[in-house]
């Protein structure tokens, strides 16, 4: 309570008591005395706890006032009704500042609680670092993935990306891989629940981009293309060492004129070099890609062995990278293109594959443990 306040009490007091002659008289309570030591002890509490130990004491069965009250039948009779009336009124007045002082510590005492239960979200204090802070860095994934378009990109290719969630025809069948065929097999799919059942699904394999840039090449009449397209795609691989149900590949298209299997050799050899080392060649095996005619497993020198054989290479020496061939003519049909003037080759590979060659990683499911002990030594 304000000292204000409590001057106002004892004002209050002092006025009801002066000057009426019964109740100063003999044997009459100080009530102005009573009121003001308990407008005091109300005044001087902290804490709604010691408010009400207070309360009892002022205002309680034991109490001065209540003493006052039993003793009113010692005074004179024509004092008692009017001794009676200034009790009341100084019962009152200490009721309602003991009302007032509750409310004031209670409020007091919900922000202090408030504040004690707050969740402090702030990860950092200003001024309590005690080291200076670490930024992080690209995932290897995706710095592999930087570091191959600046190699393709430094051999003339432009960069091109296409959807991951793509319908049957640009991934199978613009692809020369019609319904039923053995093919699909190959890439066990995600279909997704969009229109005709099997007709929208995510994308097993970067080489539909390849039908959308021959399109819009068409299109636009702006062959002939020199391209790489990376990006993420999806098939029902259950992930080991070597293979994960949502992985990275980057396809590689040129149609020009006059392109043999030889550009082909050529510029997957430049390429190996260019980023595994020197020490690194490649070389190609026949395959079976239904878009590409005739078709070539990729694979390069095992880093592990460098060649000499080993256990991730099977003792061959060679580890497989990828796809290729050239450009069937059955899918410059689809996207009209005209296969007695332009010829073209293309290559898929994986990108957590060439992170976990360059690198010498046993198991490729370490890319996406999120380790931060594994990915910090990148
Ligand atoms: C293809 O996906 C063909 N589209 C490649 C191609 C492109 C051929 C252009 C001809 C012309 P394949 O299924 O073999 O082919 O996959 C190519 C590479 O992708 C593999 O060698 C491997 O490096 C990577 N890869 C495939 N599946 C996975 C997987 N589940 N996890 C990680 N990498 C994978």
């Amino acid at each position: 309570m304000s000292e204000d306040r409590v001057r106002e009490v004892e004002g209050s007091v002092g006025s009801a008591v002066d000057g009426t002659g019964p109740i100063v008289g003999a044997g009459a309570p100080d009530l102005a005395g009573i009121e003001q030591s308990a407008a005091r002890q109300i005044a001087a509490t902290s804490t709604t706890e010691a408010l009400s130990a207070v309360e009892t004491e002022v205002l309680g069965k034991r109490s001065p006032l209540a003493l006052a009250h039993r003793r009113l039948g010692d005074l004179a009779p024509e004092g008692r009704p009017e001794v009676g009336r200034v009790l009341q009124e100084v019962r009152d007045r200490l009721r309602s500042l003991v009302g007032d002082r509750r409310a004031v510590l209670a409020a007091a005492e919900r922000v202090a609680e408030l504040t004690a239960d707050r969740l402090d979200l702030t990860e950092v204090v200003p001024g309590a670092t005690v080291a200076p802070m670490r930024r992080g860095h690209l995932h290897l994934v995706t710095r592999t993935r930087d570091e191959l378009e600046d190699v393709f990109v430094g051999m003339g290719f432009e960069v091109a990306e296409g959807p991951e969630a793509e319908t049957d025809w640009y991934n199978f069948e613009a692809l020369n891989i019609p319904p039923a065929h053995p093919a699909r097999g190959m890439w066990d799919t995600f279909y997704l629940k969009l229109g005709e059942p099997e007709t929208a699904l995510l994308r097993t394999h970067t080489s539909p981009v390849q039908v959308h840039l021959m399109e819009s090449a068409v299109a636009q009449g702006s062959l002939p293309i020199h391209a790489v397209m990376p990006g993420r795609c999806y098939r029902r691989d259950t992930p080991d060492a070597r293979h994960l149900p949502v992985f990275h590949q980057v396809e590689g298209l040129v149609v020009d004129r006059g392109i043999g299997f030889g550009d082909l050799a050529g510029t997957i050899e430049t390429f190996t070099t260019a980023y595994f080392g020197s020490d690194i060649h490649s070389r190609l095996r026949p395959a079976y890609f239904p878009f590409t005619e005739p078709s070539a497993e990729f694979e390069i020198t095992c880093t592990i062995c460098h060649g000499a054989g080993c256990r991730t290479c099977t003792g061959t020496g060679w580890i497989e990278l990828g796809g290729c061939g050239m450009v069937d003519p059955s899918v410059f049909d689809a996207v009209g293109i005209d296969a007695t003037v332009w010829s073209g080759f293309a290559f898929g590979f994986g990108i957590d594959r060439c992170a976990q060659m360059r690198h010498q990683i046993a198991d490729m499911r370490a890319l996406v443990e999120n380790d931060i002990r594994f990915l910090n030594q990148f």
